[in-house]
Parts: C-alpha cells; sequence; structure tokens
C-alpha cells in the first residue's frame, strides 16, 4: 500500500514562469476606491508632459496571480533550517541561527551605505571593534574588511604584494604553493598575473623546506600557505618557511580561511605571515543569507599598509567645552593622518 502513495514532489514546485508569460490585457490586480475628492485632469495641473498614458511591458495579471507567483518564489529562499551551505572546505563551517537574528537587528539591517557617517555610528564602531579584534586574533597591524569572500581576500593580499615588489623596483613572477593549498590559491595568484610552482610536501604531511630552500629565488613573489592545510593538518615549520622566504625579499601569504584550528592558540604574525584573509563566514560564523555574501578581511605587517585599498574606518577623540566623545567615520587614503573638527580632534587608524 505505502508503494502506491507517492508524492508527486519534494517541494512546492519550482517551475514558476515568469509573471510576463501570465500577462493578457485588461487584466489588473487592484480596484482604487470611489474618488472622494473632486476630479481634476492630470494633463492640466500636471503639464501634458508629465503624464503617461500607460507603462509599456508592464505585466498585466489579476491579483491571486501576482500574489501566487510571489509566494511561490518566496519558497525557494535557501535558509540554514533547510540545509547548510555547502561552500569551501565546509567541515570548518558552523552558521548558527542566532547570527542571523543578529543580522537582523535594527540598525544593521537596515543601515544603507550611502547613508551619512553621522547615522551610521553604530555600524562603524562594531566594524572598527572587529578590526581591533581580528589584529589582536592574527597577530598583524593593519586589516582591511572590504573583501566580500576569501577568494576575492586571497587576490586583495596578492595585489597588496604585487604593489609592494613594485615599489621596489620588480613586481617578481612567480608565487609558490604547496601542494596542499586550498583550489582558490592558485587560481588566485594567476588572476594576480603570476606564474604558479609548486612545492611538494613531505611524508608527514609539511612542506618539504628542502624543495624550498631550492625553488626560492629573487623572481618569487611570494608563498600561498594553507595552515591548516586542505588536508586538516597544521603546518608547523612556518617561522622556518618564513625565513627562507624573507632572505631572498619573498613574502608569505597565509590562506586563514582555516582560522578556527589556530583562534586563541597561534597568531599567525608571531609566526612571521605577512599577509593573511580570514573567512568571517567559516572561522566566525557570520550569516550567509541564502548561501550568498562572505566576507574575507585581508590582515597584513606595516610594510603592506601604505597599499591598503580605500576607504578606511577612523575615529577620532573629541573633546568640547565639557564633553567628550568618539565619533567614527571613513576616510580615503591608505596612511593615517589628522582630521580636526571641532574641538580637540585626532584621526586614529584602524586597529588603534
Ligand atoms: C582554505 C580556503 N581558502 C579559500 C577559500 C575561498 O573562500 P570563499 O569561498 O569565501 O571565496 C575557502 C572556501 O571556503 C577555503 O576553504
Amino acid at each position: 500500500m505505502s508503494e502506491k502513495i507517492k508524492k508527486a514532489t519534494r517541494h512546492t514546485n519550482q517551475n514558476e514562469g515568469l509573471i510576463f508569460e501570465k500577462s493578457s490585457p485588461g487584466k489588473r490586480a487592484f480596484e482604487l476606491p470611489p474618488l472622494d475628492v473632486p476630479a481634476v485632469d492630470p494633463a492640466k495641473t500636471l503639464g501634458d508632459a508629465y503624464r503617461r498614458g500607460g507603462v509599456d511591458g508592464f505585466p498585466e495579471v489579476s491579483e491571486i496571480e501576482v500574489i501566487r507567483h510571489f509566494t511561490r518564489l518566496s519558497t525557494w529562499n535557501f535558509a540554514i533550517d533547510l540545509g547548510m551551505y555547502p561552500l569551501g572546505s565546509c567541515t570548518m563551517k558552523y552558521n548558527p541561527r542566532v547570527n542571523e537574528f543578529v543580522a537582523r537587528l535594527d540598525g544593521i539591517a537596515t543601515e544603507h551605505p550611502y547613508q551619512p557617517q553621522d547615522l551610521s555610528q553604530g555600524c562603524l564602531k562594531v566594524l572598527q571593534l572587529l578590526e581591533k579584534c581580528l589584529l589582536e586574533i592574527t597577530g598583524m597591524d593593519a586589516i582591511t574588511l572590504q573583501p566580500a569572500a576569501g577568494a576575492q581576500g586571497e587576490l586583495t593580499g596578492l595585489l597588496l604584494i604585487r604593489a609592494h615588489h613594485e615599489k621596489n623596483g620588480n613586481p617578481r613572477k612567480k608565487v609558490l604553493i604547496p601542494d596542499s593549498a586550498h583550489g582558490t590559491n592558485p587560481a588566485t595568484a594567476v588572476i594576480a598575473g603570476y606564474d604558479v610552482e609548486n612545492i611538494k610536501s613531505n611524508a608527514d604531511g609539511q612542506v618539504d623546506l628542502e624543495h624550498l630552500r631550492e625553488q626560492v629565488t629573487e623572481d618569487v613573489a611570494a608563498l600561498m600557505l594553507t595552515n591548516p592545510s586542505t588536508l586538516g593538518i597544521f603546518e608547523q615549520q612556518v617561522p622556518q618557511i618564513a625565513e627562507i622566504l624573507h632572505a631572498k625579499g619573498a613574502l608569505l601569504y597565509m590562506d586563514g580561511a582555516n582560522m578556527n584550528a589556530l583562534t586563541g592558540v597561534t597568531r599567525p604574525g608571531d609566526l612571521g605571515v605577512d599577509v593573511m584573509h580570514l573567512n568571517l563566514h567559516k572561522t566566525f560564523s557570520t550569516p550567509h543569507g541564502g548561501g550568498g555574501p562572505g566576507a574575507g578581511p585581508v590582515a597584513m605587517k606595516k610594510v603592506l599598509e601604505p597599499y591598503l585599498p580605500t576607504t578606511r574606518v577612523c575615529w577620532e577623540f573629541w573633546r568640547a567645552g565639557a564633553g567628550a566623545g568618539v565619533h567614527f567615520g571613513v576616510r580615503a587614503g591608505g596612511a593615517a593622518g589628522d582630521g580636526r573638527r571641532g574641538g580637540e580632534r585626532k584621526l586614529h587608524p584602524q586597529g588603534a
């Protein structure tokens, strides 16, 4: 018996057509109430130039068609209650429901990117605090929150490295990538204009230091190290790797998308890493919003700070008469500077 009872589908039908396909002339989804003011001629009141006879290409549909169409579409939204977000090395991810609640709080969900700074003080304060916390966690000197995903952070990081080498007269040619790296690393290096050279792992899944020594020349711009690696192994020789690279003027990039394993235990900045990204949507469980946006901040040592993307979050302490406080803002330009605005004010860079 049970074999005969089969569901036609596991979910509301997702073969919803376009609303334009339901359109036919004369159908309408609304009925206006009778006029309770004297009728006027719009051509006379507004001027004929501002009057439109109709809207071209607009679907003509009934009320029930509008409601059903958009309600059906709304059931397609993916949510953490329906399944996991399969992005990246997924074992590292945890997206608690409570974070979605926080993201929806008034003052966060309703903010607009073009809102004046004076009306965005809460958000700017959160961003500045986040920068400060991430700098402490990573042991780095400067950070940008702008990259919207891990891979975008990688590209930002490699472009910082390229800018640094260019400033020194030569962008260099190669990026070294251990065979245990995440797949986005070589792709990023190529997009940043570098040739990729593979570095072998030894029997313990660690970078083969001898092989590395042979490969590092003054043509090498950087090495990109995923740590813990895609094999799930913590690379224990980071200081030695950094030393080998630095001796030839190359830099060490760390793919910090798997930072869960290191957070609170050790800091890449203390180990010799020059620049890294974090995947906040993995390690720090920020909500994915329908599988959507990530956050790939890039943290770096002072040597790369001059090349940071603008605009940066800044804060200033002010004192005027008996009052005092902190004002947050954003500022174009890479380096710190003064910004006086009434009373005693001094702009501080991120992390300060
Ligand atoms: C180790 C590692 N690096 C880089 C990335 C790329 O991050 P994204 O998917 O946010 O671009 C991922 C993805 O999760 C990853 O696991």
